[in-house]
């Protein structure tokens, strides 16, 4: 048997594409073939929560591509599949037919899938979770019929969600694990202003509270009943209480994986054929110096185009400052940099954060580890550089609005 020359993507996605677009910008010519288990050709997800969501964004928006760019590409795009193993020492992969196809180097870009909801009656209809496009025209249909909801989890799906439950005039009850919505992300001091930010648009808000079970009632979705015996009444439930990496494959090809596949800065693994990106990748960072995975759209879109060029034999590396926004009421925002829960040591505002026009950095040992800009533009890539420095900060000047970006280092 001769050695397969193909460059093939498993994940047909955000990241899968932007692989496959990278290696034919760079020149490859050999087969490359892109393989997902949706049938809708590959899609950003951002705008499922958002303006697609709304009603305000049609479908044909949302894709990555044209449908006439994989032919164009000469990308051999199979969708409605599903790899269901690797086998490294044979450089092939198995396909839910039991066919297989063999490769020179292999993508990982299969990305994350929701976390179930676990409680009793957590199957009920009109229990819904968010991940694809098919999730958000579930949503929106039952935004367009139900007088009230409850959503499960304050992170960024429960609060996007919540937004657009709210502009449709639904009823919306949020119940929260944590103190605080987002809190893991962003510690007390900046999630307070989500919470106001929800409040002021008439969201329930209920924290440290605990889900015990689903309601229903012909098998259709009532209510969920909390630890303390309340009850809260429901059209519809929409969970968002955190996404898992599918790693599956690759644990079972015994690659190394934790929280993730482990990859170097090329996002090679611990099988040099054998590379990942986006969701399902744990990172080495050069400049934070600690593997990190990161769950954003940034990272989805960047991070393939340094796996293509790696797979290509290219000396490269992926340095980027974590990136990610959101969009919600009035609100918009950009966060970069990273920090662990509970990483810094205090948080420093500059301007107004009762208007909510403003940007928080959050510091360690002088430094800033990360900054987020609400409502203020054009100032990211100044945050982005302030991060990168690692340089130490005069935290009179950070607050001071009217001192530049690049001027609030000490020395
Ligand atoms: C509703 C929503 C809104 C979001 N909004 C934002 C935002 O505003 N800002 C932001 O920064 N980030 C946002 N994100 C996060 C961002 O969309 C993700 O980080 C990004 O989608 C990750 O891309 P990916 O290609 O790595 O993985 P995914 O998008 O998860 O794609 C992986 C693909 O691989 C397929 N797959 C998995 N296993 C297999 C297999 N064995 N065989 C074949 N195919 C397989 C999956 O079905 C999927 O199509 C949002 C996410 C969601 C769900
Ligand atoms: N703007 C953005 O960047 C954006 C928008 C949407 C989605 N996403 C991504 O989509 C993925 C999924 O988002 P998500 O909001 O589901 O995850 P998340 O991790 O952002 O938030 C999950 C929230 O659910 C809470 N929670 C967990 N279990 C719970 C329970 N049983 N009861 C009550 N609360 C519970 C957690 O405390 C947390 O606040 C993430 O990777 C996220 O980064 C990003």
């Amino acid at each position: 048997m001769t050695a397969s020359n193909a460059y093939v993507i498993t994940g047909a996605s955000l990241a899968g594409a932007k692989a496959a677009e990278t290696l034919r910008q760079e020149g490859f010519a050999g087969p490359v073939v892109l393989i997902g288990d949706e049938t809708e050709r590959p899609y950003e997800r951002p705008p499922l929560s958002k303006d697609y969501l709304l009603g305000k964004a049609e479908r044909e928006s949302i894709h990555v591509h044209p449908a006439s760019w994989y032919a164009e590409h000469d990308v051999d795009l199979r969708l409605g599949t599903r790899v269901t193993g690797i086998d490294p020492a044979a450089r092939e992969v198995t396909l839910a037919d039991g066919s297989r196809v063999g490769y020179a180097r292999l993508l990982l870009a299969t990305g994350s899938s929701p976390r179930r909801l676990l409680v009793p009656g957590a199957d009920a209809d009109g229990v819904l979770y968010l991940r694809r496009v098919a999730d958000s025209d579930q949503i929106k249909a039952a935004l367009a019929t139900a007088a009230r909801i409850v959503v499960i989890g304050a992170g960024w799906i429960g609060l996007e969600t919540a937004a657009a439950a709210r502009a449709a005039d639904v009823e919306v009850t949020v119940l929260e694990a944590a103190a605080l919505p987002l809190l893991r992300v962003l510690g007390p001091e900046a999630a307070q202003v989500f919470a106001g930010l929800h409040r002021e648009h008439g969201v329930d808000l209920r924290f440290g509270v605990q889900v015990s079970e689903i309601t229903s009632s012909g098998g259709r979705v009532r209510g969920v009943r909390l630890a303390d015996g309340s009850h809260v009444q429901a059209d519809a439930v929409i969970a968002g209480v955190g996404i898992t990496p599918n790693t599956q494959l690759a644990e079972a090809a015994g690659l190394a994986v934790s929280n993730g596949v482990v990859v170097d800065a090329r996002l090679r693994s611990s099988d040099p054929d054998i590379y990942a990106a986006g969701d399902v990748a744990s990172a080495y960072h050069p400049v934070l110096g600690k593997h990190i995975r990161v769950e954003h759209w940034a990272n989805a879109l960047n991070q393939p185009q340094t796996a293509a060029r790696a797979m290509l034999g290219q000396d490269v590396a992926y340095d980027r400052v974590p990136y990610f926004y959101t969009d919600q009421y009035d609100l918009g925002m950009e966060y970069a940099g990273y920090v662990e829960p509970g990483g810094y040591d205090h948080v420093v505002f500059r301007g107004d954060a009762e208007r909510r026009e403003f940007i928080a950095f959050w510091l360690a040992g002088g430094r800033v580890l990360a900054g987020m800009n609400v409502n203020v533009w054009d100032v990211n890539d100044a945050i982005q550089a302030l991060v990168r420095s690692g340089k130490p900060v005069d935290t009179g000047r950070l607050a001071d609005p009217g001192v530049p970006l690049d001027q609030v280092t000490d020395g």
